[in-house]
């Protein structure tokens, strides 16, 4: 898909189909700007047939039969008052689906002058990319239906959006790799094969990758990690991959949570635990992995970045995991596991000891790490937990800028309580109430507190059962462009 810029008038373009944003309440004076493509009167006529007012998501579809132009799809933005980004990323997307599948050039004309050209053109670029993802990779008749190749924001500045626009591609491709990793089923994105995929990153774009197998993790201590992964038939992989650029002033590590499946384990999900969902439990490491294919590519200066995956599956086997068995994390500290369902964070402490031995100057993790997320912030808003408001508001103003949802919540240290074991150091789990801020809690235990760390648990957001436009049905890629966005903002501030 090529998207650029174009300094043309509505009347100067010509392509298959046109979308244009209408303000409500302003529909007379914004018909006189289509003069010379459809008679006013007849458009004025159309609009109140369909009683169409420029509200937000109100869509009207127009065919034109002489022209240069075949359809135009007018999408209502509300009121200029009220006009936000978010508004022309939600229009952008409703026109594209309208589109989707029978065109192949699309133009785009909003009323730009209210934004800042390059987040205007990055907003509309990627809601226009990330709402034609199709996934087709598992049917056995593909059917590929036309694909739009060509998109032009009419009448924005080329100059001031050609970095942006530039950056669209790299971004997206990461968000369709995360998608990709996340919808791909249990018997097929195995431990396994998401080490190989971090091979095809580390050889496509010359990242440096280290894959510690079973016994390598066992040298290391990793007795936490490795507890879970003891129920499966299949082998652990612990991934770290690197991106370097030549000066690199700050250090960050991203850890994602990488369950390819998580059964529970011997407290098995049962009910309405959604078991049947559990491929998603490695949605962290597919926004890692995505955020790492986007940078590579991308190529940040002033920084080394760290992708960190301690991947496995939770399962029963004779071996597994007993309810009740006590392991040891690398940094020596012993956990009573009084639930093998609460698994992802025993595979992140580990993550997050060898994270802090790299000596970084930030470690964040993504993990779909709590049901009780859900329940707080519904699948649209990521929890957000650290202690470290400089790094809050970085990553709040990076989550801002991607249209990702993200709010911070309490470190509450007094409820450290919950997790504290009569017999080991600590035990996995706390109460229900309050259950993700004790997992925050339980993972500040595996990192050194003089290192900034957040943990963001996605457990909500890395998944959507309706369609949202931009991201449809399924596997959202949360997190890729958030972490892009903090990964740049921090290459291009001198530390
Ligand atoms: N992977 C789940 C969390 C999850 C639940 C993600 C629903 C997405 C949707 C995690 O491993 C888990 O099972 N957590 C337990 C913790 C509990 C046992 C303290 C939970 O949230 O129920
Ligand atoms: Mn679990
Ligand atoms: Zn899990």
């Amino acid at each position: 898909m090529q998207i650029s810029a174009v300094a043309k008038e509505i009347n100067e373009w010509s392509g298959s189909v046109l979308i244009c944003g209408i303000l409500e309440g302003r529909i007379e004076s914004q018909i006189n700007s289509f003069k010379t493509i459809i008679k006013d009167s007849y458009l004025s006529q159309r609009f109140n047939d369909a009683k169409f007012e420029g509200q937000k998501s109100q869509k009207l579809s127009i065919e034109l039969n002489e022209g240069k132009i075949k359809k135009i799809i007018f999408v209502g933005l509300g009121k200029a008052e009220n006009l936000q980004v978010e508004d022309l990323r939600k229009a952008a997307s409703i026109g594209t689906r309208q589109v989707l599948g029978y065109e192949k050039k699309l133009g785009i004309s909003f009323p730009w002058d209210a934004f800042d050209p390059s987040s205007a053109a990055s907003a509309v670029g990627e809601a226009v990319r990330l709402s034609s993802i199709k996934d087709l990779r598992f049917k056995s008749e593909p059917k590929e239906s036309t694909s739009i190749e060509e998109v032009e924001l009419i009448g924005l500045n080329v100059k001031a959006t050609e970095l942006a626009i530039a950056e669209i591609n790299p971004i997206c491709e990461g968000v369709k790799f995360a998608r990709e990793l996340v919808s791909a089923p249990p018997n097929f994105l195995t431990p396994y094969q998401m080490s190989k995929e971090a091979e095809k990153l580390a050889s496509d774009y010359d990242l440096d990758l280290k894959i510690l197998n079973k016994q390598e993790c066992e040298d290391q201590g990793m007795g936490a990690y490795l507890a879970v992964a003891k129920g499966s038939d299949l082998d652990p992989k612990f991934i770290h991959l690197k991106y370097s650029s030549k000066t690199a002033k700050n250090k960050i590590v991203l850890i994602g949570k990488g369950l390819t499946f998580d059964s529970g384990g011997y407290n098995l999900k049962v009910g309405a635990s959604q078991i049947e969902k559990m491929k998603y439990d490695m949605g962290g490491s597919a926004s890692v992995l995505g955020a790492a294919r986007s940078i590579a590519e991308l190529k940040p200066s002033n920084i080394e970045v760290h992708f960190i995956v301690a991947s496995c599956e939770n399962m029963i086997n004779g071996s597994a995991l007993h309810p009740g068995d006590i392991v040891k994390a690398s940094n020596g500290k012993t956990i009573e596991v009084n639930n093998t369902d609460a698994e992802g964070r025993l595979t992140l402490a580990d993550a997050l000891v060898y994270a802090c031995k790299l000596e970084p100057n930030a470690i964040v993790d993504l993990a779909t790490l709590t049901g009780a997320c859900v329940i707080a912030l519904g699948d649209e808003i990521a929890g957000l937990w650290t202690d470290d408001d400089k790094l809050s508001s970085q990553l709040t103003k990076a989550a801002a800028k991607a249209g990702e949802g993200i709010w911070r919540m309490p470190m509450q240290d007094s409820y450290k309580s919950g997790i504290k074991s009569s017999i080991a150091d600590l035990q996995n789990t706390g109460p229900r109430p309050g259950g993700s801020i004790t997992a925050a809690l339980f993972l500040k235990e595996f990192v050194n507190s003089n290192i900034p760390w957040a943990h963001i648990d996605i457990a909500g957001t890395c998944w959507t059962e309706k369609d949202r436009g931009i991201n449809p049905k399924g596997a959202t890629g949360y997190g890729v462009r958030m972490l892009v966005n903090w990964i740049k903002d921090l290459s291009q501030k001198p530390n």
